[in-house]
């Protein structure tokens, strides 16, 4: 339950709509239970003269009860209703803030914790979890200082009409609260399973659905079929089971309340037969209990969904504690100008324990074309993460400017600079808003034409019917490799980035179109360093620098010309490629 002390900052926030809540609670069971008694004394007045009633006498005294019994059932559920204007409400205000902080927090968390979490988990924080939590700060709350308020208003008018039956008649509750609180819990550890079992069989389908091309090309439908049928079935058994355990709740209920009831009458007639106390006041004793019962019973409900809260927010707890290891510690402004050294860089990853950088050294000067060549896996495109700082060096520095990286205004740092990432992820929105994305600021539709052009992608776009508004993603177009490399490169360029990192964003389009590229690029370079990754020799022969890459080694570098003389790997390299194109 400790977990839960996290909230209390909000209940701190919304205090006053809290307090009002709980005046509105007292209220509304000050009238609820004002009932009883008079029924109670009008059933002994009746009872006690019975000589000298008239049947006037009568109607006036029935209509006076029943009007009473409207007038206070109204003005009880009309606070009732403002109760959970307060209450209710402000549980849906925290879980919006909640959401929020939750969403916030992720957002600053670096690349390392999202290697660490799937997206599944991420997910089900701030949707599953918050909802369970949201319980215990509405009904939770809610329900709990409903029970303590009734049970005050209560008891004393109960124990004034007989102490020993008021003793008898709440035996009963505890124990219903109790048996309802076991059935609440398995009830809760059953839908669970449910919930489970179901985000499984979404998973399954999903998949299915994504890779229909694949399961079509390898005519697997059956055997994805029974994969689901086996998950559905599973799925079925869990929610009979739960549906089995769901409609003990209910009756439950009842038959603790007929056993309340009972013990009311039943003692209430022994009593009476002593003259102990009256009929009115048994009616009264049994309207009562009546009253409580439904509280006493959701002490039980609210205690389970207050341990499902609490678990849930422990593990909230956990994702709002962890702090990302990259942190923007300087807000000065700064002007970025390449000039990037690493300076004995090594990279090791934490999950597989594999060296991917060794010791590397080199300068990357203001203005120039640096490439990074190499075969798959040597390590190019760990170099571009720990350039654009999405971790750190496990040993080394690297100094930009002449600072090192880990001190400079990150967020500066990343504004001057566009990336091409090797995995092109594109939104599922329109072209232009995929193209716009490179900036924050106002983008006028000839910027983003512009940076199309340069990118060699226009005409491919002008193609579309709807052009720049084709919607792209699952329900839209679907760009060839090549296209979504260029459109994400129009979005790195639209940034008019000081630094430029293409990683290995050209592998998808041909040498002709390549070239193209690399010339429009050309044009610029003046007022920007650019950092092109390849396996290609074709896309980088033109750098001023070049450095040849083997298992997160740096083992030759030198101008295209200057490695050629060599004679090592990459001369090696460019006679293969050259071979392969003839
Ligand atoms: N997130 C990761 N966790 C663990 N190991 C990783 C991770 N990413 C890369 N590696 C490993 O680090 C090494 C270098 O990978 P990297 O992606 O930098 O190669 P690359 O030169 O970009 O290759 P490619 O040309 O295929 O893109 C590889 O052995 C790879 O298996
Ligand atoms: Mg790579």
């Amino acid at each position: 339950m400790k977990s839960l002390s996290y909230l209390n900052k909000y209940f701190f926030k919304y205090k006053w709509r809290f307090l009002l809540g709980i005046v509105f609670i007292v209220i509304s069971n000050y009238f609820g239970v004002k009932m009883p008694k008079y029924v109670g004394d009008a059933t002994d007045q009746l009872l006690k003269n019975t000589s000298i009633n008239t049947t006037s006498e009568i109607i006036f005294l029935a209509l006076k009860i029943g009007g009473l019994y409207v007038l206070y059932s109204v003005l009880s559920g009309f606070f009732l209703f403002l109760t959970r204007q307060a209450i209710i409400v402000m549980s849906r205000l925290i879980e919006f803030d909640l959401k929020n902080e939750i969403y916030a927090h992720y957002q600053r968390l670096d690349y390392s914790f999202y290697k660490k979490n799937a997206t599944g988990d991420l997910m089900n924080r701030i949707s599953e979890d918050v909802s369970q939590v949201r319980m215990y700060l509405g009904p939770g709350i809610m329900y709990s200082i409903n029970l303590v308020a009734l049970f005050f208003l209560v008891i004393f008018q109960m124990i004034d009409l007989n102490a020993w039956l008021t003793l008898f008649v709440l035996i009963p509750l505890p124990i219903m609260s109790f048996l309802i609180y076991k059935v609440s819990s398995k009830m809760n550890s059953l839908s669970t399973d449910v919930q489970k079992e179901q985000s499984l069989l979404s998973t399954i389908a999903q998949e299915t659905f994504a890779g229909i091309r694949v399961v079509k090309a390898y005519s697997r439908e059956k055997e994805t079929h029974e994969k689901f049928n086996a998950s559905s079935l599973n799925y079925k058994k869990k929610n009979m089971r739960l549906v089995l355990v769901n409609s003990l709740f209910m009756p439950t209920i009842v038959f603790l309340i007929g056993v309340s009831t009972i013990t009311a009458i039943y003692i209430g007639g022994l009593l009476a037969y002593d003259e102990k106390i009256s009929v009115g006041g048994i009616l009264a004793f049994i309207m009562f209990v009546n009253k409580l019962t439904w509280p006493f019973a959701s002490l039980g409900w609210v205690t389970s969904i207050n341990q499902r809260a609490a678990a849930s927010q422990k593990r909230i707890n956990e994702f709002l504690q962890i702090q990302p290891e990259i942190v923007n510690k300087n807000q000065d402004s700064f002007e970025l100008k390449g000039d990037i050294e690493f300076n004995n860089v090594s990279y090791t990853y934490p999950n597989s324990g594999i060296v991917a950088l060794n010791n590397l050294n080199f300068k990357i000067k203001e203005g120039e074309t640096f490439a990074i060549i190499g075969r798959t896996g040597s390590g190019k495109s760990t170099i571009v993460n720990i350039l654009m700082r999405q971790f750190d060096p496990t040993n080394g520095s690297i100094t930009v400017n002449g600072t090192d990286l880990k001190s400079l205004n990150l967020d500066e740092y990343r504004n001057q600079t566009g990336v091409v990432p090797q995995e092109v992820f594109l939104f599922s929105d329109t072209i232009a808003e995929n193209i716009r994305f490179g900036r924050n600021d106002d983008v006028q539709p000839e910027e983003i034409k512009e940076a199309a052009r340069k990118a060699h992608v226009l005409h491919n776009i002008e193609a579309f019917p709807d052009q720049f508004e084709t919607i792209l993603g699952e329900r839209g177009v679907n760009l060839s490799g090549g296209q979504k490399q260029r459109v994400s490169i129009a979005r790195a360029l639209i940034r008019k980035p000081k630094l430029l990192v293409l990683d290995d964003c050209l592998s998808a389009v041909d040498t002709e179109t390549e070239e193209i590229i690399l010339s429009n690029l050309q044009q610029d370079t003046k007022s920007r360093t650019t950092v092109i990754v390849s396996h290609r020799i074709s896309s980088i022969r033109n750098a001023s620098n070049i450095i040849v890459l083997d298992h997160g080694k740096v083992i030759e570098q030198g101008s295209h010309d200057e490695l050629m003389a060599q004679n090592g790997l990459y001369t090696d390299m460019y006679h293969k490629q050259l071979a392969e194109e003839k």
